[in-house]
């Protein structure tokens, strides 16, 4: 019987593209976010940032505005794109052939909630991994939910999402009616 090329040699003829989803909220995208973009970037062919859709929750922007922001960060990298999906991750993964998910891990807290639903996804396709990366230390405390948190109070969010954002972040989230 024939065996399959393994994946290390079929990179190597330049046949593979390893394909990865890096899932969230991103409501709104913070500097965590970005750190982790950057990392996943440098270690996969393709990279997929998928904005969840997801009608139940309340945000404090809508799905278009996050990928706008998302658009505007990743522009620099061709092989960064943006998407959004509803529904379960892994039937995003397949429709988009990719092999792993990306999730960043902060602190300790997130372990559980993470490895939870890491292998709730691995039930529902087994094929796919996930990778888990740490952003930079400063960001360890950081949350999308922390920023509006903050924000919404009328604190400084400087240091928390991307310098290029933070006027219209902080301005959204002090006047949250304008979410359209
Ligand atoms: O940034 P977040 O809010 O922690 O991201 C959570 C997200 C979007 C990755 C997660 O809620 C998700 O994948 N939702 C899609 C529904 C799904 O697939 N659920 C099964 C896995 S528990």
């Amino acid at each position: 019987m024939m065996q399959a090329a393994p994946v290390k040699t079929l990179r190597l003829v330049g046949v593979f593209v390893l394909k990865a989803i890096y899932p969230g909220s991103f409501d709104p995208v913070t500097l965590g976010h970005w750190d982790l973009i950057q990392r996943a970037e440098k270690l996969v062919d393709r990279l997929v940032v998928a904005v969840l859709h997801n009608p139940g929750k309340n945000p404090a922007f809508s799905v278009a505005e996050r990928v706008d922001f998302l658009r505007e960060l990743v522009a620099p990298f061709p092989n960064v794109e943006v998407a959004t999906f509803h529904g379960l991750l892994v039937d995003f993964a397949r429709q988009e052939n990719a092999q792993c998910i990306v999730r960043g891990v902060r602190a300790f807290s997130d372990f559980e909630y993470e490895f939870q639903m890491a292998l709730m996804n691995r039930k529902l396709h087994p094929d796919l991994e996930t990778l888990f990366l740490m952003p930079k230390e400063e960001f360890s405390v950081l949350s999308s939910r922390m920023v509006r948190e903050v924000g919404t109070m009328g604190g400084d969010i400087t240091g928390m999402v991307p310098e290029l954002f933070r006027e219209r972040i902080a301005h959204r989230l002090m006047n949250p009616a304008e979410l359209g």
